[in-house]
């Protein structure tokens, strides 16, 4: 028994010697005095199997040599430590005293963001939220919530991504959403009534692509509801993003256009910024330029999102924030918003 404590002793300081850093001296650490099958832990387990004069005897040895070697290998670990730190110290130090870099291709904003940020804060600074729906978007939400049901002409006009098999009721196909108008109903689902809130995102349409059609492209999506609210509310509200966009001299313009979700429905035009109004390449000779869509909420969307028409009514508009983006920085191509080239993102 002596002579095997001797000789794990002899091992221990042996191996000790070959440790570099923190994982050699655990594996050490492992080796002998891992509770399975250390040797030190052995040699403590046969202790019991001695007479009661030995195991007096050994037992006091081996208790001895168990915390020296333990000792030993807390010191051991300190060292390491103390190794690190001062490694970390000689290599990685900071001079304060150098004058910083200049700071080369700086990244930026796309400025389809910088749109949108602007129109969050604008919109935030007249009571409403700010939401975010969901870009792959079941059939339901998209279409027949805001009533355009299944055989609805008006669905040809938006054709999109279908998705197969995709969700928990595979039935109802899911789709890239066409238009954020889905989020009208979740956002009443979600946040009840009265509501003032605008959800911007990305939109998707099956489109032969060309300087005006993108498959993909961002809309700008506003739902107001409360009691007693009417169509002279919404143009306010829409006068006055048009004139935050384009200057206080900026006409706005409503003609009735058929939206489903909405009855009546408008589009909206506002003076030409360039030429303001006389006609120019901007507005195609028009003065007027096209940015939203709107009206005052159905009937229909309105039950789908578990609100009584009798009791609220609202508005709804959509803008075109691909469109605006095109308009404030003079961009023909819409192509150039997507794919990605730096010469183009570089400018803005
Ligand atoms: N979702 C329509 C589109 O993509 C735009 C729109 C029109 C949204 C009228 C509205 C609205 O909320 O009231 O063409």
């Amino acid at each position: 028994m002596d002579e095997q404590l001797q000789k794990i002793k002899q091992d221990f300081l042996q191996d000790l010697k070959t440790v570099k850093d923190n994982l050699q001296l655990e594996e050490l650490e492992q080796k002998f005095f891992s509770r399975r099958s250390g040797e030190m832990t052995e040699i403590m387990k046969k202790l019991k199997d001695l007479s009661v004069d030995a195991r007096k005897k050994f037992g006091k040895l081996a208790n001895e040599v168990k915390k020296e070697l333990e000792d030993i290998l807390i010191e051991k670990q300190i060292e390491l430590n103390n190794q690190l730190v001062n490694k970390i110290a000689d290599t990685e130090w900071i001079d304060i005293t150098q004058p910083k870099l200049p700071v080369k291709d700086r990244g930026h904003l796309h400025p389809n963001t910088i749109i949108q940020n602007d129109l969050e804060d604008f919109f935030t600074s007249m009571g409403f939220l700010v939401l975010d729906g969901p870009e792959l978007e079941s059939d339901y939400y998209n279409f027949t919530a805001v009533n355009i049901p299944p055989t609805h002409p008006a669905r040809d006009m938006q054709d999109t991504f279908y998705i197969k098999d995709h969700g928990p009721d595979s039935d109802s196909p899911w789709v890239m959403r066409t238009q954020t108008s889905p989020m009208q109903v979740r956002a009443m689902q979600k946040h009840g009534v009265p509501i003032r809130a605008i959800i911007p995102g990305r939109c998707f349409r099956n489109e032969a692509t060309d300087v005006r059609h993108e498959h993909t492209f961002y809309q700008l999506e506003g739902i107001v509801i409360d009691k007693n609210i009417n169509f002279s509310h919404m143009k306010g509200v829409l006068e006055a993003v048009a004139k935050h966009l384009y200057g206080n001299e900026t006409v706005v313009r409503l003609r009735p256009k058929f939206y489903p979700f909405v009855e009546p429905g408008v589009n909206g035009e506002v003076t030409c910024f360039l030429c303001k109004g006389a006609g120019c390449r901007v507005c195609k000779n028009t003065g007027w330029l096209e940015i939203f869509g709107a009206g005052m909420v159905h009937p229909n969307v309105l039950r789908e999102g578990g609100v009584d028409p009798e009791k609220y009514q609202g508005f709804a508009f959509g803008f075109g924030l691909t469109r605006l983006v095109m308009l404030k920085y003079g961009i023909d191509d819409i192509r150039n918003l997507q794919n990605g080239d730096i010469r183009f993102l570089k400018q803005f």
